[in-house]
């Protein structure tokens, strides 16, 4: 995880490099640095424990830093706690070299001791560190030379960005496995972890890749391979992020703002991908591939981590039942270390709203490597996923700020609706059939708008139940996900509560036995072909004098003979309730985090793109 930034140009470097560490602070926040070079050749350095607006504090208060060349970075702890001397910048022996490195360096424990050997002295725990050093060893006036020789000995993943005293009109920015981008402006260049950070500054990007390291100057740059030192030509990309996107707009919280934006995130995936008529959906992504070869597919793998995995488990139901292919769901840090069984007739799909997990990438070059389709759901424009896949379909989410996974899922539901009907009406789906999946998804945003207009019910209940530790979060079939991503997130952004999701027909097999007046239970219970079973689990608990939280249809008046409260969702498809049953359990984790007095943003110990394993 971790964010980096830089900056090069006409303008003070401190004023970008804030604001880009603000856009970044969900890659990490627990503390936060910044190194700058005047034109008078001094270079000054401030680190700060804690979130960007403490580094600022500092900044305004004790450490002035001023000067048209900087790095910045915000660390999500690795190696080494959270504490002043493993905060980024870090810096060589003499503090003449520093650097920002996002990535974990595997040798560096072999490295630190043979540096160490030879007299190199250590201030931090970091893996970092070691970079700055070993550039340190290889320096002789030239910094590019310096860190290409470094970049050498180094295994593990990083995006780094370099400056030097002795070298001062540059940053050497490299890449490997961690993303890096480098935004053009006029007379001056930008650089990030993401192109988020960089809107409001310069539309235009350049994506670094793998083993691709650059010489940025005020007035020019260039690229070069980390393998062989060749210049290499790139395009740049524009990016179409509006600055609204990744303010709150009136919201208390980015998190509450994106579950507000859930219908607009659905109409956006939707449109222009329906044809009505035809019951069919059209994903221009796909079309990039041999149609025969996705015809021939018998098999897919759905790989992805956190929330994407729901939304995966969730289209394994949608792909199954309606398109007839049999589905298969991974976790990513799983998926990567076994033996998976591929061939020539298997895709993988990769669902990430950031495009740059670690694990789900790692998978996905496995995949790869083993000969599969390769197929992406990915949020993020430019992306690793987005840009390593052999074909995929974009959310047009917009920038996903909160650190838990909201409007995100949404989109990623929606999108595999529509491919279960793109690849469904290949095969055996009548046009009947896809023309009620499609009718219906153009009616979800309004049925969405409903539930969301229940909000302020739902404070009540999560202010109601905030006295309890411990959920129990049932659902089945399409739901069962639902249950275990709304104990999911009440752990991510509540986390004095324990909360455990669960298919509501394994309750018996173990969960019921903590059971009584203290343990409420989220049953998520549509009026859809299993409430029967979920009517069952629910006299059980009642039985056992368990508290019920029930989300059900509108009209179901029965359920209230049970249930201590109830949230009504409106009728729709059985395969589309998720998106609407999500809603209601994502704004009471929302409420129970904001009444313990929580950044529900930023929760302690998350990072909302997991770029290390
Ligand atoms: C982190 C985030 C989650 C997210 C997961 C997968 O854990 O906090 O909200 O679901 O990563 O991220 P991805 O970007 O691959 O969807």
């Amino acid at each position: 995880m971790c964010g980096i930034a830089g900056y090069i140009g006409k303008n003070q470097a401190n004023e970008f490099l804030l604001s880009a560490l603000k856009k970044l602070e969900y890659r990490g926040y627990d503390s936060a640095g910044m190194t700058i070079l005047d034109s008078d050749g001094s270079l000054g350095y401030v680190r700060s424990v804690g979130k960007i607006c403490d580094l600022e504090k500092k900044m305004r208060n004790e450490k002035k830093i001023t000067g048209f060349v900087g790095i910045a970075h915000t660390r999500w702890a690795t190696h080494g706690c959270p504490s002043e001397k493993n905060t980024h910048p870090h810096h060589d022996c003499k503090k003449d070299i520093f650097i920002v490195h996002n990535g974990i360096i595997e040798n560096y424990k072999s490295l630190k001791k043979s540096l160490e050997k030879s007299g190199h002295k250590f201030e931090s725990e970091t893996d970092t560190e070691i970079i700055a050093h070993l550039i340190e060893s290889h320096f002789d006036g030239n910094l590019q030379q310096a860190v290409f020789n470094c970049l050498r000995h180094i295994e593990g993943a990083y995006a780094i960005a370099v400056v030097s005293k002795s070298d001062p009109d540059k940053i050497i920015v490299a890449k490997k496995g961690s993303p890096l981008v480098i935004g053009v402006g006029d007379g001056e260049y930008f650089v990030a972890s993401d192109a988020s950070a960089l809107v409001g500054y310069t539309d235009r990007v350049i994506y670094l890749d793998d083993d691709e390291m650059g010489i940025i100057e005020k007035d020019k740059y260039k690229i070069v391979s980390t393998t062989n030192n060749n210049q290499i030509h790139k395009e740049h990309c524009k990016i179409d992020s509006n600055v609204c996107e990744i303010q709150k707009c009136g919201h208390e919280f980015f998190l509450l703002k994106e579950i507000f934006e859930g219908p607009e995130v659905v109409e956006n995936s939707i449109r222009g991908r329906i044809i009505s008529e035809k019951g069919l959906t059209k994903l221009g992504g796909l079309e990039v591939i041999d149609q025969d070869k996705l015809r021939n597919i018998n098999r897919i793998i759905i790989i992805a981590c956190g929330t994407a995995n729901y939304a995966g488990m969730i289209g394994e139901y949608m792909l199954e039942e309606y398109a007839g292919i049999p589905v298969e769901v991974e976790i990513g840090s799983e998926f990567r270390y076994r033996k998976p069984i591929i061939d020539e007739k298997t895709a993988v799909l990769v669902v990430s709203q950031s495009g740059e997990t670690a694990d789900t990438i790692a998978s996905l070059q496995e995949a790869k490597r083993k000969g599969a389709l390769s197929l992406g759901i990915v949020n993020t424009v430019g992306s690793t996923i987005a840009r390593e896949t052999d074909a995929g379909v974009y959310n047009h989410a917009g920038p996903e700020i909160s650190v838990a996974s909201t409007k995100a899922l949404m989109s990623q539901i929606t999108v595999l609706a529509l491919l279960t009907v793109y690849i469904g009406r290949s095969r055996e789906m009548s046009l009947v059939t896809g023309k009620r999946i499609t009718d219906e998804l153009k009616k979800i945003p309004k049925l969405m708008n409903q539930v969301l207009d229940t909000n302020e019910d739902i404070k009540r209940i999560a202010q109601k139940y905030s006295k309890y530790r411990n959920f129990l979060y049932l659902g089945r079939k399409y739901n069962y996900p639902i249950a275990c991503e709304g104990a999911l997130k009440l752990k991510e952004v509540a986390y004095k509560i324990h909360a455990e999701g669960y298919a509501g027909g394994e309750m018996k097999h173990g969960p019921i036995a903590m059971i009584d007046e203290n343990f409420p239970c989220f049953f998520i219970a549509p009026s859809d072909s299993v409430y029967e079973k979920m009517w069952s689990n629910m006299e059980e608990v009642k039985a056992r004098n368990g508290k019920i939280i029930a989300i059900a249809t509108e009209g179901n008046e029965d359920i209230k003979d049970l249930a201590d409260d109830v949230i009504y969702i409106p009728k729709t498809l059985e395969m589309l309730t998720p998106i609407l049953t999500a809603i209601p359990l994502h704004l009471f984790a929302a409420y129970m985090g904001i009444e313990f007095g929580f950044d529900v943003d930023k929760p302690r110990n998350l990072a909302k793109s997991v770029t290390v394993e």
